[in-house]
């Protein structure tokens, strides 16, 4: 009875997309081995930076001037303050003193984000329901993109940022196969 990921439409699979992340930081929480919190980690970061472009790329424009503008760019922002702490796990490792706080701290800023996007009625995805988007057209548009997105980040390119200034993330691009194809 279950839907498929094909089948799913655009909130559906963002949805899913969330509960994924969910259980991998759980599944990070229990872990005892610095192994395998570090390889559950890196899982947690390559899924969440796939998911921010693809609400970044087809999901939120799409939102955009149909539903509350405030808390369409809150998202924006808290997507890119969770890209930093997700770059500076990626580059770290279980050894460092401070890795399993900010691993715990991403879960709680992901935790605060997921909540607002589908929290009843004032939500994000309830607004854009109410709004008459085409979920069925976004969910493709994002099945589509997240192919390439997973391709792109399996292969080393680091989140980028779209609404801070300051951040390194230019530079990180450079140290990267997919070097300045800043998006
Ligand atoms: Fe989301
Ligand atoms: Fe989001």
């Amino acid at each position: 009875m279950a839907q498929t990921y094909e089948e799913m439409d655009a909130i559906a699979m963002l949805k899913a997309d969330h509960r994924k992340v969910e259980e991998i930081f759980a599944a990070f929480e229990k872990a005892t081995s610095k192994s395998k919190k570090q390889a559950l980690a890196e899982q947690a970061c390559l899924e969440l930076k796939v998911h921010t472009v693809i609400e970044e790329e087809v999901f939120y424009p799409a939102c955009r001037g149909k539903i509350e503008e405030d808390l369409l760019n809150e998202a924006y922002v808290e997507h890119d303050s969770a890209k930093l702490l997700i770059n500076e796990i990626e580059a770290g490792g279980p050894e460092e003193d401070f890795y399993e706080a900010k691993v715990k701290v991403l879960s709680e800023m992901i935790e605060h984000h997921v909540e607002e996007e589908e929290m009843r009625s004032e939500g994000m995805f309830s607004q854009a329901r109410a709004a008459g988007l085409d979920m069925d057209a976004l969910a493709d548009a994002m099945r589509a993109r997240k192919m390439t997105a997973m391709e792109e980040f399996q292969a080393g390119k680091p989140a980028v940022t779209l609404t801070l200034e300051g951040d390194d993330t230019e530079k990180a691009m450079m140290d990267t196969p997919m070097g300045g194809d800043a998006r």
